[in-house]
């Protein structure tokens, strides 16, 4: 311990966060999926300024349970049934734990040679585990957006007569505009990444979907044909593998060909639903995914591994490097031939060590485990399904490939009295504490949407889900009748 810091206990400090933790797992029910907490109320009760002086572990971990813990939302807690959960095993939380010890920067292969080997090694199970061929490589990202931001970054400076990495975009007369392809239903990631790469969001071609919100790939072709006439460069396409909204999934193997036709790169994201793909039943529904430039994985959606962990598979990993690699005096290594070097591979410079927690997770539940509660997660979703066909008050208004339900009320009708009946829904549902579910639009009308895919969801939570939409559906439309 260096002389000017306040002497501290670290091993116990250390033993009862682990407690913390661990009671924090085993008790996340006994709180409301939302805290009930105002915008400010944190901050309010926190000291404006930094303390002058060091202060002892003991009241920074009692600030942390008092303060802290009850007014996050609970991604942990069964209940959370909203978004794409994002749910913590204790294998990862394992795996956070001991990286933060290691503190390690895994910028270069020497400055953390076990964590560079360790991501290519585990995201090679994860590229066996969803069966793609041996070319393609994995690296770890934060999240699918810096992912999908650096697949297509690799798709533009592909094309080398164009330059961009040299001579930029800005005021180039002799540069087309540059398109990218994507459905209507596809993430905002995509024309989050068109505005960062300087293609802009006029030149993200939304292509409309089919009845069951798949890509609908005639219209894709005529887009591409018609962007081509107009004298742009189509560049890539952004296929999906679970969309946000209902989790469809686009034609793949069909855009692949006509990538392969148009010489487009295609990227595949599959940030939710390629966890899904370990499941040779669930994978089978992604045919073609295997003919992707780049896919984009999330174990920290749907397999168990705590924020963040991002995976983005590439089969020409040496686009990322044409794309990134930049390599200033300072950071050459006489190794840097033989190895390789996750800054090469995208924005980032310094690394976290966001491979031991995956690492953690697959050896401790195995890909069987894995699968099994991705089959019964996919379950509870059929079933809520099921009870959601079979009840008058209710209407489902999507397919459910996997564990997403969307669905509405039908009091008030399809259209503005409806969205706002199901609204007071959603709202009475997730002010009762023991669950949250979030919204969608679909076809221009408020939906709502629940989400099995947080590990520690059983059958109950659902349950309790569907008793609260039926009883305050039921009590909502009472209040309504004069
Ligand atoms: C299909 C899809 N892709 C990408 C993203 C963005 O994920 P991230 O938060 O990892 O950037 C999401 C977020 O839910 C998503 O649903």
């Amino acid at each position: 311990m260096a002389d000017d810091h306040p002497p501290y206990d670290f091993r116990a400090a250390l033993h009862r966060a682990a407690d913390l933790v661990a009671d924090y797992v085993d008790g996340v029910e006994g709180y409301p999926v939302l805290p009930p907490v105002a915008p400010g109320d944190v901050a309010a009760d926190l000291p404006p300024s930094p303390p002058a002086t060091g202060e002892p572990y003991e009241r920074l971990l009692e600030d942390y349970r008092r303060l802290i813990e009850p007014r996050v939302t609970h991604w942990n807690h069964p209940g959370f049934l909203a978004y794409f959960s994002s749910s913590g095993s204790e294998p990862g939380i394992l795996g956070e734990t001991l990286a933060a010890g290691l503190s390690v920067n895994a910028m270069l292969w020497r400055t953390a040679p076990a964590a560079s080997e360790l991501e290519e090694v585990v995201c090679d199970w994860l590229r066996q585990m969803i069966d793609l061929p041996p070319a393609f490589r994995g690296h770890i990202n934060d999240t699918a957006s810096s992912s999908t931001l650096i697949a297509l970054a690799a798709a533009r400076d592909r094309q080398p007569e164009l330059a961009v990495r040299q001579r930029g975009l800005a005021g180039r007369s002799d540069l087309p505009a540059m398109v990218v392809y994507a459905s209507e239903h596809a993430h905002s990631s995509v024309d989050k990444a068109a505005i960062a790469l300087g293609f802009g969001l006029e030149n993200v071609r939304r292509i409309a979907c089919d009845e069951d919100f798949r890509l609908a790939v005639p219209a894709l072709a005529q887009a591409i044909a018609a962007d081509r006439a107009a004298g742009r460069l189509p560049l890539a396409v952004v296929a999906t593998a679970g969309t946000t909204s209902t989790t469809s999934i686009d034609p793949l193997r069909p855009i692949a060909e006509l990538c392969a036709a148009e010489d487009l790169w295609l990227h595949v994201d599959a940030a939710w639903a390629g966890s899904a793909a370990i499941c040779p039943e669930y994978r089978a529904l992604m045919d073609g995914l295997e003919r992707a430039d780049s896919i984009v994985v999330n174990p920290h959606k749907w397999l168990f591994t705590p924020m963040d962990c991002s995976v983005l598979l590439v089969r020409d990993e040496d686009a990322l490097r044409a794309a990134f690699s930049l390599v200033p005096a300072y950071l050459h290594t006489a190794e840097q031939d033989a190895v390789r070097n996750l800054m090469d591979l995208g924005v980032q410079l310094g690394r976290r060590f966001r491979a031991l927690k995956l690492w953690l997770v697959i050896r401790h539940f195995g890909v069987e485990g894995l699968r099994a509660t991705i089959r019964r997660h996919c379950r509870l979703g059929q079933e809520l399904a099921r009870w959601i066909d079979r009840h008058p008050l209710f209407e489902r208004l999507a397919p459910v490939p996997f564990s997403v339900v969307c669905f509405r009320a039908t009091h008030g009708g399809g259209g503005e009295a409806g969205d706002r009946f199901n609204r007071r829904l959603l709202a009475a549902v997730n002010a009762a504490g023991p669950v949250f579910l979030s919204h969608t639009e679909l076809g221009g009308r408020y939906v709502l949407r629940l989400a099995v895919s947080n590990l520690r969801t059983a059958r109950r939570h659902v349950e309790t889900a569907w008793r609260l939409l039926q009883e305050h559906a039921e009590r909502l439309a009472a209040e309504d009748r004069p």
